[in-house]
């Protein structure tokens, strides 16, 4: 089983979701006068925002989702680039594109989120935004990306959607962007399956991104209102049922962290005197969720084989969030036979052009053939991390593992 929440299904879920069938309202909007309606997914809304401190939420049907409602709520479109990391999850490019935007992919450092130098170097006139992405249970560097942010008068996106739980200086992740975005698919810190979430301080981008996921509807609607929508809008509503699972599950994000960290900190201790390696640069320590813990090994020829034996490779073999091994984003695959958004006007008679290529990121790539991701809570072999424990490991296992983790990297280091 994937992710920590998944572990955790339980009586609550059951008894939320039973609520919503008994109730006979799976759709997010009732009847003002059913008495009988949960509004499961009005409460998730207003219960995330709380957790992580953050005033307007839109629930959404995937992180995907989340990711193209907050583009364009915030008005990303034709001719803008916008920064993304080389390393993340392919529906970070994916979604930009699909606003027709441009990814200009920039190097990850140590932390394996955005490297505040390349950032600042990739920045151009057509700049619109930066997408800093949260990769692997751990805040990226927010204070560089936010004060760059600033600086260039760019939008912050931030892609929560491996993060949830997360903190940076005491404030969760998605609560420095103009926009953040969660996932609940089956990998994440809570899930429903499937599920997503876009949190915004401002109420103009709430509302443009409550529009954008429901038919240009305003918030919460009842009925359907004729002359008042601003703009077309496409279907990401949540159902019911979604949140009703959602609820439960975030009543166990804190406990979920608390076994993580834990579990983490244990198998940390238990190899950090190994001579010759390195760990994941944490920009804070403290607020990460220890979903996962990402050695660095000296060389890529170590790392392989310590990768192969222990039968989770190296994180640079990803296919799914290394840009070398995306071949649609290489060659630029879009849907349409005209190559929109990089043939655009817009972008080129801005002076746009944008080509990738493997090896394009130069020290990304050095960096993720040395890394091995070892599990904690986290098992998904696309991610690079077939080996660990998970969140109901005991602590007989987690050293049976630690043992396995030392003889193997004792052959080779
Ligand atoms: C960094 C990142 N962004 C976005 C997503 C997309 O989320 P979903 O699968 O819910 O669409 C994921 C999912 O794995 C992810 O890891």
């Amino acid at each position: 089983m994937p992710g920590p929440g998944s572990y955790l299904l339980g009586e609550e879920e059951k008894r939320s979701i039973l609520e919503v069938i008994e109730s006979g309202w799976l759709y997010r909007y009732a009847d003002p006068s059913a008495k009988s309606f949960q509004a499961k997914v009005l409460q998730f809304e207003k219960e995330f925002s709380r957790c992580v401190g953050v005033q307007h939420a839109v629930a959404v049907s995937s992180g995907t989702a989340a990711l193209f409602v907050a583009l364009a709520a915030l008005g990303v479109g034709p001719g803008d680039e916008v920064i993304v990391p080389g390393y993340t999850f392919i529906a970070s490019i994916g979604s930009i594109v699909y606003s027709r935007a441009v990814p200009v992919l920039a190097e990850i450092d140590e932390s394996l989120t955005l490297d505040p130098a390349d950032v600042e170097q990739k920045i151009t006139p057509r700049t619109k935004a930066i997408m800093l992405v949260h990769m692997l249970g751990s805040a990226g560097r927010l204070r560089e990306i936010h004060e760059l942010a600033r600086k260039h008068d760019l939008l912050l996106i931030e892609d929560c959607a491996q993060a949830f739980g997360a903190t940076y200086q005491g404030r969760s992740v998605g609560a420095y962007g103009d926009a953040g975005t969660f996932s609940f698919n089956f990998y994440k810190t809570i899930t429903s399956g499937d599920g997503g979430i876009v949190v915004t301080p401002d109420e103009a981008v709430y509302r443009r991104a409550f529009a954008v996921h429901d038919q240009g509807h305003l918030p919460l609607r009842h009925g359907v209102e004729q002359g008042a929508r601003a703009v077309l809008g496409l279907n990401f509503k949540m159902t019911e049922l979604a949140a009703a699972v959602l609820l439960a599950q975030l009543k166990k994000a804190d406990y979920l962290k608390s076994q993580l960290k834990q579990k983490k900190a244990r198998f940390k201790q238990g190899i950090q005197d190994i001579a010759g390696l390195a760990f994941r640069q944490l920009p804070d320590p403290e607020g990460e969720i220890g979903s996962l813990l990402t050695v660095l090994l000296p060389t890529e020829e170590i790392a392989r084989k310590v990768g192969a034996e222990l039968g989770c490779g190296v994180i640079a073999d990803s296919g799914w969030h290394v840009y070398s091994n995306m071949e649609h984003v290489l060659g630029k695959k879009v849907v349409d036979q005209v190559g929109c958004p990089f043939t655009c006007p817009y972008y080129t008679e801005k002076g746009g052009s944008m080509e990738y290529s493997q090896g394009m990121l130069p020290k990304t790539d050095g960096i993720l053939s040395r890394a091995v991701n070892i599990s904690i809570g986290v098992s998904d072999a696309g991610l690079g991390s077939g080996f660990g424990v998970t969140i109901m490991s005991d602590e007989r296992e987690i050293d049976q593992k630690i043992q396995r983790f030392r003889e193997c990297v004792k052959k080779y280091l």
